[in-house]
């Protein structure tokens, strides 16, 4: 635990779980809270019905591959989200923190928490698109060790990483000239992949 995490922990006891339908209301709440332009930048749209598809997959969460986390103060307040929706070429990710809590390390925590539910349930790659003006989140995924390379139109980026136990050890002649398997940037159309899907679209 950083020295960091301690400090913040002492004034504002915070503590993460997985998140599902009994917890609508919630993130209801948070929702409302969070500002326009973060939910910009985790939704790339504004309006209601992305906070709708969000509350439509927390109901459809099923611990594998639909999951949410969520960070919780002592009242029980939702004060960041992140979730996965995994296809067959990985759990594509994001995450959102209420504006007033951002830059003490929940986005991190959050992200780690997510990363661990994600290997447990067996999820081989973990992905996500971000606004390439987008600084911490992208410099969070570096952190965390994701790669980054430029999305299909240069407004994004896109990071991914496989999670570990995804392969078997890899022999020096496996390893040599190896690079990891580009994704698809189809995959990450706003429109198109179940994590931004909107109903009707
Ligand atoms: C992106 C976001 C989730 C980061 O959450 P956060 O709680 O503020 O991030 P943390 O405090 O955990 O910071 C983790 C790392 O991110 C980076 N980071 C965070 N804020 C940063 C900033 N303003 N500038 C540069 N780097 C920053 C740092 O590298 C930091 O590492 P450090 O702890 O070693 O300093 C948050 O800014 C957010 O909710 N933004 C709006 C929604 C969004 O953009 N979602 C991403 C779409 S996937």
């Amino acid at each position: 635990m950083s020295a960091r995490q301690q400090w913040t922990d002492q004034l504002m006891p915070i503590r993460l779980r997985t998140a599902g339908a009994e917890d609508h209301e919630r993130v209801t709440y948070f929702l409302d809270a969070m500002d326009r332009e973060g939910l910009y930048q985790r939704h790339f749209a504004h309006g209601e019905g992305p906070n709708l598809a969000l509350l439509a997959r927390l109901a459809a969460a099923d611990g594998i591959d639909r999951v949410a986390v969520i960070a919780l103060n002592h009242a029980g307040e939702v004060l960041a989200h992140a979730e996965y929706v995994a296809t067959d070429d990985g759990a594509e990710y994001a995450l959102m923190v209420l504006p007033e809590l951002r830059g003490i390390g929940l986005g991190r925590r959050l992200l780690v928490a997510l990363q661990e539910h994600a290997t447990a349930a067996g999820q081989r790659r973990l992905h996500g698109m971000i606004q390439a003006g987008n600084t911490p989140a992208i410099q969070l995924a570096l952190k965390l060790g994701f790669r980054v390379v430029p999305g299909a139109d240069r407004t994004t980026v896109i990071v991914s990483r496989d999670l570990e136990p995804a392969r078997p050890v890899a022999t020096v002649e496996d390893r040599r000239g190896a690079e990891p398997d580009p994704l698809p940037l189809a995959l990450h159309d706003p429109d198109r992949t179940p994590l931004y899907r909107r109903p009707g679209s």
